[in-house]
This record gives C-alpha cells, sequence and structure tokens, in this order.
C-alpha cells in the first residue's frame, strides 16, 4: 500500500511536468550537452595522466637547473669575452713567431684561427657555403723603432666585397688596410704585385691548415714560397693566454659541475635521451652552449663515441657515462665522467655484481693521476699518454684501452698537440691545456671513462681546471 502510494501519486505528476518541459528540441540539447561533459571529462583525465607522465621529466629538468643554480655559478667569474686587446697581443706573438720561423707573412682564411686572431669564423664570413674567391688575412711582423716585433694586418679581398669586410667589426685599433682585386683579375698575382713586399722576389709564406689546396697552390703558382703550419707560429695557439684559461676554466668548470647537479635528480627508468635533453637545459641556465652530449648507459658505454639511439632506460648498477662539451665566448669544454646514480647504494648490494666495474672505474682514475704527473714542461706529448697507458696494461686492461690520450682545446675541442705514444715530435710547454681521459672499454659490458682538463704549469706537474677531479662513482 504504501508502496504504490509513493509510487502511484508523484509519477503521473512528474512525468506531465517533464512532459511539459522537456520538449524534444531540449532533450536534444541535454543529450548534446551530456554528450560533450562526457568527452570533456575523459580529456581531463587523460590530460592528467600525460601531465603526470611528462612531470617526471619536468620535474627531473627542475631539480638539475634548481642543483646547479644553487652552487651560485662561481666558475663564470674566471671569463670574459675576449677584448680587442688580448686579439692584439694574439697577432704580437704571432708576428714574433714569424721572425724565429724566418717566414715573411702567415696567411689564413676565414675559419678557426681567423676567429681566433680576428675574431671571424667561416660561417660569419659566408652563411652559405665556403667561398671560391679568396678572402685572406695576411700578417707581416714589423719591427718599431724601439725593437719590439708587431703584427701588420692586410686582407686580400674582392673589390665589390670591401666594404663588407670593413662592416664585420674586426678587433683592430685603425681601419683595416686592404688589397682588391676585380673578378676578372688573378687575385693571387694581385696580392704579389701589392706594395708590402719591396723588394722580396718570393715572399715566404706560412699557410694556416685549414687553408684549402686551391689557395695554396695559387700562392704558390703566382710568386709566393708557400709552406705548411709548423713551429713557433703553429705554437702560437697552442700555448693558451691568461684570458684563455680563464675561459676555459669557466666553461669546463660549468661543464662538470652541471653533470654533477644533474646527477642527484636521476631516476629509475629515465632514458638516455633524456638525460642529455635536460643536461643541456641545466648547462644553459647558466649560459653555456652545449654543442655534443653522449650519454650512455651499462653496456652502451663500451663504445667511446656512442652510437646507440638513447633508448637505455637506467637501471640500478649500471653506470652512467656522459662525454659532454659545451661553448663559452667561443671556448670549448670537453669533459667526461662516469658514475652511479644516486638510487644506487653505497657500497653496492653483494648480489649486485659490480666488483669488476668498481675496480676499472679506479683502474681508470689511478690512470688519469700517473699523466697528470707526467704532464711536466718539456715531456713529449707521448709520454704523457704512455703514462696513463703503462698503469691500464699493468692491471691487464690494455687491450681495452683503444684510444689516444688525450688532445689539447681551446676554440675547437680537439686542437694539436695529440697526446698518443707515438707523437714524440711535440713537448709539452707551459700554457698548453690538455685533456686527460683515458678510458676501458668492455664491449657487451661496461665502459668507463674519466676526463678533465689540465695547464701545463713552468714547473710541477699540471692543474686541474675542471672542477676538481673524480672521487669515486657516487662523487663523479
Ligand atoms: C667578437 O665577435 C663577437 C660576436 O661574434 C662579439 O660579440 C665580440 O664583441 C667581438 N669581440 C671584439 C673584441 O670585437
Ligand atoms: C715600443 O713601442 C711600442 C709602441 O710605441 C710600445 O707599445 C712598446 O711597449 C715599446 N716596447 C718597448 C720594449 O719599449
Ligand atoms: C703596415 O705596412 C704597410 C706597408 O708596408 C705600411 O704602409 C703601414 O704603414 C704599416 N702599418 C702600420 C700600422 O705600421
Ligand atoms: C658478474 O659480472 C661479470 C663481469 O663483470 C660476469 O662475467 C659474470 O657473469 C657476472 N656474474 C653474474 C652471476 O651475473
Ligand atoms: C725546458 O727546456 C727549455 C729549453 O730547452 C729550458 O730553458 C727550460 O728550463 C726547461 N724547463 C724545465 C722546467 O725543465
Ligand atoms: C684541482 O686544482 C685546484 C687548483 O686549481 C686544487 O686546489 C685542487 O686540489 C685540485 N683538485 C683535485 C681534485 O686535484
Amino acid at each position: 500500500m504504501k508502496g504504490q502510494e509513493t509510487s502511484s501519486l508523484p509519477a503521473p505528476a512528474v512525468s506531465r511536468r517533464t512532459r511539459s518541459r522537456w520538449t524534444p528540441a531540449a532533450r536534444l540539447a541535454l543529450a548534446i550537452l551530456t554528450f560533450i561533459v562526457f568527452v570533456e571529462f575523459w580529456k581531463q583525465l587523460g590530460n592528467s595522466f600525460s601531465s603526470k607522465f611528462l612531470s617526471k621529466k619536468s620535474k627531473f629538468q627542475k631539480c638539475s637547473i634548481d642543483t646547479y643554480l644553487a652552487t651560485g655559478l662561481e666558475f663564470l667569474k674566471t671569463a670574459e669575452q675576449p677584448p680587442l686587446e688580448e686579439y692584439i697581443l694574439r697577432r704580437n706573438n704571432l708576428a714574433k713567431a714569424l721572425v724565429e720561423d724566418e717566414i715573411d707573412a702567415f696567411v689564413v682564411e676565414p675559419g678557426y684561427t681567423f676567429s681566433y686572431y680576428a675574431n671571424v669564423t667561416q660561417p660569419q664570413w659566408e652563411v652559405w657555403e665556403p667561398e671560391e674567391r679568396p678572402f685572406l688575412m695576411v700578417l707581416r711582423p714589423e719591427t718599431l723603432s724601439n725593437g719590439s716585433i708587431v703584427a701588420n694586418t692586410s686582407f686580400l679581398v674582392p673589390h665589390f666585397e670591401e666594404v663588407r669586410a670593413r662592416l664585420l667589426g674586426m678587433p683592430f685599433e685603425d681601419e683595416i688596410s686592404t688589397v682588391v682585386y676585380e673578378e676578372h683579375w688573378d687575385p693571387y698575382t694581385t696580392l704579389w704585385t701589392a706594395p708590402m713586399w719591396g723588394e722580396k722576389l718570393s715572399p715566404k709564406l706560412m699557410v694556416d691548415e685549414e687553408m684549402r689546396d686551391f689557395i695554396a697552390r695559387g700562392l704558390s703558382m703566382n710568386g709566393f714560397t708557400v709552406v705548411g703550419l709548423s713551429g713557433e707560429v703553429e705554437a702560437v695557439r697552442q700555448i693558451k693566454t691568461e684570458r684563455e684559461i680563464g675561459i676555459l676554466r669557466a666553461v669546463n668548470t660549468g661543464t662538470v659541475e652541471a653533470i654533477r647537479a644533474m646527477r642527484q635528480c636521476l631516476y629509475r627508468g629515465v632514458t638516455e635521451n633524456e638525460v642529455q635533453e635536460v643536461l643541456d637545459n641545466t648547462m644553459r641556465a647558466s649560459g653555456l652552449d652545449p654543442f655534443f652530449d653522449i650519454v650512455e648507459f651499462a653496456e652502451s658505454a663500451a663504445l667511446p663515441h656512442g652510437g646507440h639511439d638513447g633508448t637505455r632506460k637506467l637501471k640500478p648498477g649500471d653506470f652512467v657515462l656522459i662525454d659532454v662539451g659545451s661553448h663559452l665566448y667561443g671556448y670549448s669544454s670537453d669533459v667526461c665522467r662516469t658514475f652511479y646514480p644516486p638510487f644506487f647504494p653505497s657500497p653496492p648490494p653483494p648480489e649486485s655484481n659490480v666488483t669488476e666495474k668498481m675496480s676499472v672505474w679506479q683502474l681508470v682514475l689511478d690512470a688519469q693521476a700517473a699523466s697528470v704527473r707526467a704532464m711536466v714542461p718539456n715531456a713529449t706529448a707521448a709520454s704523457v699518454d704512455i703514462a696513463a697507458r703503462t698503469v691500464i696494461e699493468d692491471a691487464g686492461y690494455g687491450e681495452y684501452f683503444t684510444h689516444r690520450l688525450g688532445h689539447s682545446l681551446g676554440i675547437k675541442a680537439h686542437e694539436s698537440p695529440y697526446l698518443n705514444k707515438g707523437n714524440v715530435a711535440s713537448k709539452l710547454r707551459p700554457g698548453m691545456v690538455f685533456t686527460s681521459e683515458p678510458g676501458v672499454y668492455v664491449l657487451g659490458k661496461f665502459g668507463v671513462r674519466h676526463e678533465d682538463i689540465l695547464v701545463v704549469k713552468d714547473d710541477g706537474e699540471a692543474e686541474n681546471i675542471s672542477g676538481g677531479f673524480a672521487k669515486n662513482p657516487w662523487t663523479p
């Protein structure tokens, strides 16, 4: 009865009301509205899923950048953009070297060496492709009345490009001096007939190693005696000035500090590609400009220059190997660290089977330390490589150290002299800057490399300028 009453009495009222209020058009509208709400609900649900997914990497990046910035970026203090005086100093050093090597002039076209002496790179002169019309900087030594030797610089330039050459704003105290040629002239003969050579019949030119062959041949077939880069002239760019060392110290320390900051934020399952992206963005937060970044986990690291696709996921017990370079004021960093992520405990659990990896990690560090002790003035480049290599060979891993110990670096990441066991001709001089980067690579198993930057001092062993050596796999 009660049920009958409640169900029978209000029901007609409701259905009457419904019928009167919800016309077919309203019903349609309601259906559409319901559909929209339904779609929106799933969209929101999907969004919250993907934002949860994305936020893991965003959190990683925020953690890394915040940790990096919290260091105060003190390392930047040793760097300044090279001023005009720096370029004058470099050109005058070159002038003295030309006198010592008995060369009449040094000739270079836009590229790394041109930018070292006059701040113009190849793409800054010609963005589309290397230009077939020679644009040459010609540096001659000049002896002043008080005996000082200074550089006197001229530019061989197509006539229609002369104004553009001036607009480059190259770092000179005065207007640049030019020798111009028309499109139908021979540029080399034009240079040879210029008054700067005086009575010299066949001026002796030293061409830079980046000089293209057709220009070197053009010069040698049109009156000049041409020789390749060597001797004191080559040593000028190899011996870094105080300002260059200040920039190299800043950019290399800043790169190592970025790895250390990023490491603290690593999590299980992150991929090599994600680590690379976050590390690059971390370095950018201090104004560094990354230009290569090799990130390799576990057995991927057995290939020293990478080669896998970067999708490997990080697991406890995997070594992380990172070899990375950035630019600051045109100068390169090039450092490498091999380490454990923070979620892998120290000391490692016995079942993790990392005894061999741990001992190789220490072995490579010992080899690096031996190379630093051997990096003294007047030592040969070969002897430094051999010092590190002997440590690794004595431990039975000689066949797994497959590359040279290191190279010099400056505006290029790889510069001469090169530290390999055959280079007995190159002697170390104070102010030279080298990488020391021994490694052990066991294919299918693991790879370990430590790379730091060192300056050869006036006496004693070399000084590290990359933020201090690694201490252990948890303190890289
Ligand atoms: C060198 O060139 C850079 C731009 O490429 C410029 O910022 C800098 O001021 C130049 N240096 C000098 C001394 O002109
Ligand atoms: C020689 O003169 C130049 C230019 O006047 C000056 O810059 C230089 O310091 C002088 N060198 C010596 C050794 O006095
Ligand atoms: C450079 O050499 C040219 C040609 O010998 C000469 O005319 C000019 O005065 C020199 N420039 C300087 C700044 O000494
Ligand atoms: C432990 O690692 C070594 C290489 O370091 C490997 O040869 C060996 O098979 C591993 N043992 C186990 C139980 O995984
Ligand atoms: C290196 O050799 C040069 C000349 O050969 C010498 O003047 C210099 O004292 C040597 N330096 C050291 C630290 O032995
Ligand atoms: C690195 O060199 C600095 C001097 O620049 C020195 O104080 C520091 O002890 C060195 N660090 C390591 C780890 O050798």
